[in-house]
């Protein structure tokens, strides 16, 4: 559960509040679109949450744990708890594909012989499959966008938070980040994503957050209409093409310095995917 109680934000030097007198509640489980104009507060709204800021009045606490008294080297074990998308992607420059991912599950200590049949699995999700020894910098934005998507989903995390997770990508991909996400959420996973796109929000029958001027304008389910149903069934239908059968041969995949993993276990579905 995600808690802001009475939550304002100043940041150093502004004039303004970036965010005023936030009261919000998510629950575990829960998927929420967060809209706004440019420069509304949503990407503070999440980086409060991720304790990437520190809220200068109010209470932030995010599954049992309070960000106000959270001790400096507690942060990173909270973090692991999150799946993050930054908005402005925060590849590893001189890292491969592959390995930007890995280095999600290396640093949290993940076995290399699991690192070896996750990330190929989560890439090929992502539609990644043949770009896992490329850098970053050979990507296009929508490819460096599913890089970080690959990266936020990897660890099977309580809570996904996605700053637009959308942004550089064509609508039917749009659709197809959003329909993951959904699954996801429906196998248990919180979702807070941040968009731009009021399309988007029309199609997907969920919570959103409309925040205006550092303000929480409205908080209210949107009404599903016949056209996004359509748009909804057509996303579905590409996104079931994402599965992958579990004997697939990923050895092509694996990073430029790494050996392809001798097993052909099966791969895990992505969280809640089984049972
Ligand atoms: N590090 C910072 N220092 C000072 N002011 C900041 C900082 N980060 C954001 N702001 C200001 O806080 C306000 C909210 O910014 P924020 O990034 O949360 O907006 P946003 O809704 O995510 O916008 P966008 O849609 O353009 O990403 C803006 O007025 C912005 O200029
Ligand atoms: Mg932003």
């Amino acid at each position: 559960m995600i808690e802001f109680n009475n939550v304002s934000k100043k940041y150093d030097g502004a004039s303004t509040y970036a965010l005023k007198d936030v009261n919000i509640t998510i629950n575990k489980g829960e998927f929420v679109f967060v809209v706004g104009a440019s420069g509304a507060g949503k990407s503070t709204f999440l980086k409060l949450m991720m304790r990437e800021e520190v809220a200068s009045s109010g209470s932030i606490v995010i599954n049992g744990v309070n960000l106000n008294t959270i001790k400096n080297r507690d942060i990173p074990e909270f973090r692991r708890s999150l799946g993050i998308v930054f908005q402005d992607f925060r590849l590893i420059p001189n890292m491969t594909v592959y390995d930007n991912v890995a280095f999600a599950m290396r640093v949290i200590g993940t076995a290399e012989k699991k690192i070896r049949r996750r990330v190929p699995y989560v890439l090929s999700l992502m539609g990644l499959s043949d770009k896992g020894k490329n850098y970053p910098a050979e990507l296009s934005g929508g490819e460096q966008q599913r890089v970080a998507l690959a990266r936020a989903l990897v660890n099977n995390a309580e809570i996904i938070i996605a700053d637009e997770p959308t942004g550089n990508v064509d609508p039917q991909m749009s659709y197809e980040i959003v329909d993951m996400l959904m699954r996801l959420n429906e196998a248990g996973t919180t979702v807070i994503m941040v968009t731009h796109e009021q399309s988007l929000v029309k199609c997907f029958n969920k919570r959103v957050i409309t925040i205006k001027k550092g303000v929480v304008e409205s908080d209210e389910n949107a009404q599903i209409g016949e056209s996004a149903t359509a748009h909804l069934n057509a996303a579905s239908e590409i996104a079931n093409e994402y599965v992958v059968p579990p004997d697939e041969d990923y050895s092509a995949y694996v990073s430029r310095s790494e050996a392809p993993a001798e097993d052909a276990d099966s791969e895990e579905a992505p969280k809640g995917g089984e049972s």
